[in-house]
């Protein structure tokens, strides 16, 4: 817990990457090396799916969480390629990122399907990271505001308070993912004191002051501190920097400076 009152949380997208020996070796790497932070900071990996189980049981018992990177609304069906959070659940998962900007943009995922899916997810005993974020185009239009407003309201929808507690909200400006582009301290922080107020106004003022609200887009160990001393960054989902041990346990270990 930190001084916010709220468990840091840093969380690896491994996205597409990985075959099973690499990704095994990984998180063997990531488990020994973050270890030293484990009793303030909560730590993720989000490997692909054909890593899941193997990764599951390297990091069984220890200080380092499972996640996957996407799943789908319903328990079961005739839905060829898609993997329940029943099925998630049952491989050892506790997170689930839901509406990555990847998926929204290259997979058509609406904030309607996003806010099923995270339903789902919860329904069956899995925390979300939801995800949201503008483009450029939106932030140079001065519409950024106006894009979360939406995507968190959308995106949310039907969660209730006591279920919004086990979720993550995840601010990924998408002209920050893998672009080497980070927002700067001030302007993350700015997005996520309005996703703090949607929060307030959603759920009230209790509630929204315990949810965890994320920044991710090209975090590295060298600008990570800084985004961690705003006063509503609670941690970050790391993209590229989480493909390397060392560099992800570099981003585990931050030294915040509170403000
Ligand atoms: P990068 O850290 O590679 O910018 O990716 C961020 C991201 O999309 C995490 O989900």
């Amino acid at each position: 817990m930190n001084s916010k009152g709220r468990k840091p949380i840093i969380a690896g997208n491994w996205k597409m990457n990985k075959t099973l020996e690499e990704a095994k070796k990984l998180a063997i790497e990531v488990k020994n090396n973050t270890l030293a932070r484990a009793p303030e900071v909560e730590v993720v990996i989000c490997p692909p799916f054909t890593a899941l189980t193997e990764v599951a049981s390297i990091i069984k018992g220890s200080h380092v969480k499972l996640g996957a990177q996407n799943c789908h609304w319903k328990d079961s069906g005739a839905f060829t390629g898609e993997i329940s959070p029943i099925m998630l659940k049952d491989v050892g998962c506790e997170y689930v990122i839901v509406g990555h900007s990847e998926r929204r943009q290259y997979f058509g995922e609406t904030d309607e399907i996003v806010s099923m899916k995270a339903k789902a997810a919860l329904a069956h005993g899995l925390s979300p990271i939801v995800c949201v974020g503008e483009h450029l185009e939106h932030r140079e239009k001065g519409m950024t505001k106006d894009i979360i407003r939406g995507q968190v309201i959308g995106s949310l929808r039907g969660i209730e308070a006591e279920e919004i507690l086990r979720a993550v909200v995840a601010y990924e400006p998408v002209w920050a993912i893998g672009t080497g582009k980070t927002a700067t301290p001030e302007q993350a922080q700015e997005v996520h004191a309005f996703v703090r107020n949607l929060l307030i106004d959603l759920y009230g003022l209790e509630v929204a002051l315990k949810v965890r609200i994320q920044y991710g887009g090209s975090v590295k160990p060298a600008n990570i501190a800084a985004l961690m001393s705003e006063v509503d960054i609670d941690g970050a989902l790391v993209g590229g920097a989480s493909l390397e041990a060392i560099q992800f346990a570099e981003i585990v270990s931050y030294e915040a400076k509170g403000k």
